[in-house]
């Protein structure tokens, strides 16, 4: 990625961050990808130590931090800690204002598990995303492993594609929500990708689109998973599950999920 692209950064600033604390404050529960690291790892977060990226108002802080051996969550923004100590006043000493690009005060191999939520990486500069990625590969123990969800470019409607959620007849009222809100969505962007042309962008592996998280009013980065690997890969860390929003294993399916955002599980070679 470029730092040219760093002219779109305004949106993703401190500011916006700091200042959307409070309607962060408001969600507290996890994604079911979340939930489900908790279950298949369950014992072994007992004595794992934790890194949280990332953490905003402290959402996954709640969950993950009494289910830990120990647990660090930090956010850059200095509203967002605010606000996770408020949330989370019993883990309120194990929360720091820190910036994920520069995690020097974490020594190196010391770490098991390390999360970054909610497309928290896709809210960093293309040109510091790799930065993130080579910080996390250093604070992992070998075999530690690095959660995460980025947005997923093959949700975006090009001039060429519609893409909407699938059909899940086993959860018809949640299905037809979801349809739904792509719909919102895929209107609501479509004027901002009409006229890019789709196949460079494809090829890329990567673009600038806002989402509905924000209101549509923040660039943030949206990743072909193939990117991404590659990516995941370049910093040595070895990616072996990446799961749609309903915990659907996607390793090798083809076509590819056309879910808002997907699940990435890595682990450091
Ligand atoms: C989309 S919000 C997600 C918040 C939280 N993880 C959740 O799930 O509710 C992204 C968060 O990442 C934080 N963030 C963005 N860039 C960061 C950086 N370089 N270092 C640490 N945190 C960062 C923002 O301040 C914001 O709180």
């Amino acid at each position: 990625m470029s730092a040219s692209t760093s002219t779109l950064a305004a949106g993703r600033s401190l500011e916006h961050w700091n200042r959307a604390a409070a309607q962060y404050a408001k969600a507290e529960g996890l994604f079911e990808p979340e939930a489900r690291l908790l279950k298949l790892y369950g014992s072994d977060f007992k004595r794992w130590s934790v890194l949280d990226l990332g953490i905003g108002a402290g959402r996954t802080t709640r969950h993950f931090a009494p289910a830990c051996g120990s647990y660090l969550g930090i956010d850059y923004a200095p509203g967002m800690v605010d606000q996770a100590r408020r949330n989370c006043p019993a883990f309120a000493s194990r929360i720091v204002t820190a910036d994920a690009r520069d995690l020097h005060m974490i020594p190196s191999a010391s770490l098991d598990f390390v999360l970054f939520s909610f497309n928290g990486l896709d809210c960093i500069d293309p040109s510091d995303r790799e930065a993130v990625l080579r910080e996390v590969h250093r604070v992992l123990r070998r075999g530690g492993i690095f959660s995460f969800s980025a947005h997923n470019l093959h949700s975006v409607p090009f001039a060429d594609a519609w893409p909407m959620p699938p059909l899940n007849p086993a959860r018809p009222f949640q299905s037809l929500y979801r349809v739904a809100k792509r719909m919102r969505r895929n209107l609501r962007i479509r004027p901002l990708v009409q006229h890019r042309n789709s196949s460079e962008i494809m090829r890329r592996g990567w673009a600038f689109f806002p989402d509905g998280g924000e209101s549509y009013t923040v660039p943030l980065v949206y990743v072909t998973p193939a990117f991404q690997r590659a990516q995941l890969d370049a910093c040595q860390l070895r990616l072996f599950s990446l799961q749609d929003c309903d915990c659907r294993e996607l390793l090798g399916a083809h076509p590819p999920s056309t879910d808002s955002w997907l699940y990435y599980l890595a682990e450091k070679a």
